[in-house]
Formats: C-alpha cells, structure tokens, sequence
C-alpha cells in the first residue's frame, strides 16, 4: 500500500518550501533526514516547559525528564528487541558508538598481532576507529572486499577469519553504495568462529524493523538524525555479556559507583558507559521519532522506498554517460553517481540551484572512491516522504544540464 504522502509531507514542514526558487527535492536523507513535527514538538516542549537535569536531583523537572530518558531507553530496546534497557547506550551518534566499542572492546580484548575484520565499503567512521585502536594495541585490521557490482564477497569471509580475528565490523547498508548486507549470514558465520560482530546501523534503523535477539549480534549502533531525530544523540546497543567486562569509555559524573582519590569504581550499564549529562532532549526526541516510525507500518514505507529507488535507477539508466556505482541485487534507497564530462561539485551546485538536494564528494568512504577510481560522487538519497514526481524532476534536471555542457 502506497503510503499517504500527503498526511506524511504535512508531518514535515520544512519539506514545503522554494529553495533557489524552486520547489525543494529533498535527495541527501542518507546524510541527514528531516524531522517530523511531532519530535519537534517533543523537544520544543522538553526545551520550554519541563527542563531538569536527569537522575541527579528529587525536584519536579528532574523527576519528569528522567522518567521520560528512561522511557526512551525502553522505547529504544522495543525498537531494537534488546533483552533488557540496559544493553542501550545513548551516544552522541553512531560514530561515539563506534568509538567507544573499539576503544573499551579494544582495551579489554585486542592483544598485539591479533586481527579487526572490517569491509571495504564501509565509511570512515566503521574503519578509523578500529585503525586507531588497532596502533594501540598493537593489532591489524584486514577487509573484505566487494566486487564491482557492490556486493561483497563473502565467499572469502571463512577463510579470512582466523585465531586471532577478536572482532568483526560491518555495515548493515552500505552508505555510499547502498547494498543491503546479509548480516544475519555473516554474524552466524563469524559465531561459528567465536567472533564477535558489529553491526553500523546507521542507514538501516531508518529503514527497518530491526531485531537484535533474532540476529544475535553482539553491538548495533545508529544515530539518530539519520532517523528523523535530532542530531548529536546515537545508540550503542551491547550484549551485556560484553559491555560488562568492557572498561569504562569517557570518565567523568553518573558513570561512577564510588570516587576516593586512591581508587574509583564504576557504576552498572548502562550508565558505566553515559558519562556527564547525557543529550537527554535529544534522546526524548529520538524516541519519539521512533514512535512516529511505529504509527506507520515501517515495511511498507521501506516498500515505498524500494519502488523510489526503481523508478529512479530505471530513470538514470537512460542517461548516456552516466554510471551508477552499486547495483546489488538487494539495495537501499541510494544511488551514487558520476555523469561523464560533468564534474560531480558543479553537478551537485547546479541541482542546488534548481532547488534539488544531493549529496557530491567522498561520501566519508574514501575506500569505496579508491575501489572506482574516483575522487568523488554525486548520491541521492529517498525516504518515504519523497514522491515519484520529485524523481521525474530530477530526472529532466539531470537532462537539462548534461545538454549544457
Ligand atoms: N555518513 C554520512 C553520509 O553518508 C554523513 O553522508
């Protein structure tokens, strides 16, 4: 069922609006969506009416805001199916989230000469921080390559893991090429070898129902402005069999059990891993955006997606001198581009002043630029309140400035 597009742009506001004149197409989502009134409202009220800091004091807002933080937890670990609140971690996005993994993870498990599995299409924030942590320890990092099609080839994946693989990180849809991985092939080939995963969510959870039990990974981390939530707030998600025996990641209030100046001891999760105060406004909208998520049957906007993305790739396919850089048999809503002739900044400026948004450059995934041969890329990016019609106006934007030059 084709979702109403109609009640669905209204949710959004600053989709109705000129841009350069324009009507404004909204194709860079996989950067950054846009936000529903709703958890503008949300945050609105939070910001005017009920600000206290959380767990931290018995007065009327504290009371209120830290109820509706741990509320969010809870909203958070329905949306995830984790086992209990505390295997969720806010963060300031799925990069922290990354960060903290291969820093705690590294500190407690990664020994000199052993290895990091990660893939060849990640972006930068799923590789250097496991780069960094890897000169630390004095370990080494080895990738799974994809072939030319997107896909990555796992048939070399068995042979790769070794003793010494401690950790393997991938992404769930890749965000350059948009390829939708088979996590769950590649989270039960790795247990088979005692590895544990990392799952980056980050272009999935706005996606897909996700499910952590059923996929047993061992982290899933996203952010939440990818999700129509506000920016600076993420989620780690950990099986607490982990996140028990990992060390504290930043120091500081609320992470602590005791301070002495000879010696101090840590709280429980999930708040071992929240240290100082935590962006609490923007977990309380990040949990409502996921609520609006839930108001919505979410296979079905992804189905709405997936036909944006047809229609879209049929369309630029008929543009001579055009090549699309990912063709898995099973994608996302993205498609990254070069038009022959055209340089991909001039593109991406001339789309702008026709009121069209996309992203151009490396898309943080210098590795993928590299496998092509390129040094940059135009990408748009679809969520479900973009339109059929909005594709057809790309598609005569494209027309019109390739015969320009
Ligand atoms: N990683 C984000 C993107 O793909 C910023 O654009």
């Amino acid at each position: 069922m084709t979702p109403d597009l109609i009640k669905i742009r209204k949710d959004f506001p600053i989709l109705d609006q000129n841009v350069n004149g324009k009507p404004l197409v909204y194709f860079d989502n996989a950067a950054t969506s846009q936000r529903p009134q709703q958890v503008i409202d949300r945050i609105n009220d939070f910001s005017l009416l009920i600000n206290g800091n959380i767990h931290r004091a018995t007065h009327f807002f504290a009371n209120r805001t830290t109820e509706a933080f741990e509320g969010a937890r809870e909203t958070i670990r329905r949306f995830l199916n984790a086992g209990e609140p505390s295997e969720v971690i806010f963060t300031h996005g799925a990069t922290e989230s990354i960060n903290l993994v291969a820093h705690s993870f590294g500190e407690a498990f990664i020994n000199p000469d052993d290895e990091v599995i990660v893939t060849e299409m990640e972006h930068h924030a799923n590789i250097v921080p496991w780069q960094m942590m890897c000169e630390r320890r004095g370990a080494k990092i080895k990738v799974l390559p994809f072939g030319d099609d997107g896909v990555l080839q796992l048939e070399l994946l068995d042979n790769m893991i070794t003793s010494r693989t401690k950790i393997l990180a991938v992404t769930h849809i890749s965000n350059s090429l948009g390829t939708v991985n088979p996590i769950a092939e590649i989270i039960s080939l790795a247990h088979r070898k005692n590895v544990p995963v990392l799952i980056d969510g980050a272009q999935a959870a706005p996606h897909f129902s996700i499910d952590v039990q059923t996929l047993d990974c061992d982290f899933y981390v996203f952010s939440g402005h990818k999700m129509y939530g506000p920016t600076g707030i993420g989620v780690l998600y950990g099986k607490r069999k982990w996140l028990d025996l990992m060390p504290p990641f930043l120091g500081g209030g609320e992470m602590i059990d005791r301070v002495t100046f000879v010696k101090t001891t840590y709280n429980e999760i999930p708040y071992k891993f929240e240290a100082g105060t935590p962006h609490y406004i923007g977990a309380i909208g990040l949990a409502t955006a996921v609520e609006y998520l839930n108001n919505h049957d979410i296979a079905s906007l992804n189905r709405y997606e997936h036909d944006l993305l047809e229609e879209a790739s049929f369309k630029l396919k008929q543009i001579e001198g055009l090549r699309i850089y990912g063709e898995a048999p099973d994608k996302a809503g993205v498609i990254s581009f070069n038009i022959e002739g055209i340089h991909p900044f001039d593109l991406g400026t001339l789309l702008d002043q026709l009121g069209i948004a996309v992203r151009t450059g490396r898309l943080c995934a210098d590795p993928v630029m590299d496998h092509f041969g390129v040094e940059n890329m135009v990408r748009a990016s679809f969520a479900f309140y973009n339109t059929v019609q909005e594709i057809e106006t790309f598609y005569m934007a494209l027309i019109r400035l390739k015969a320009m030059f």
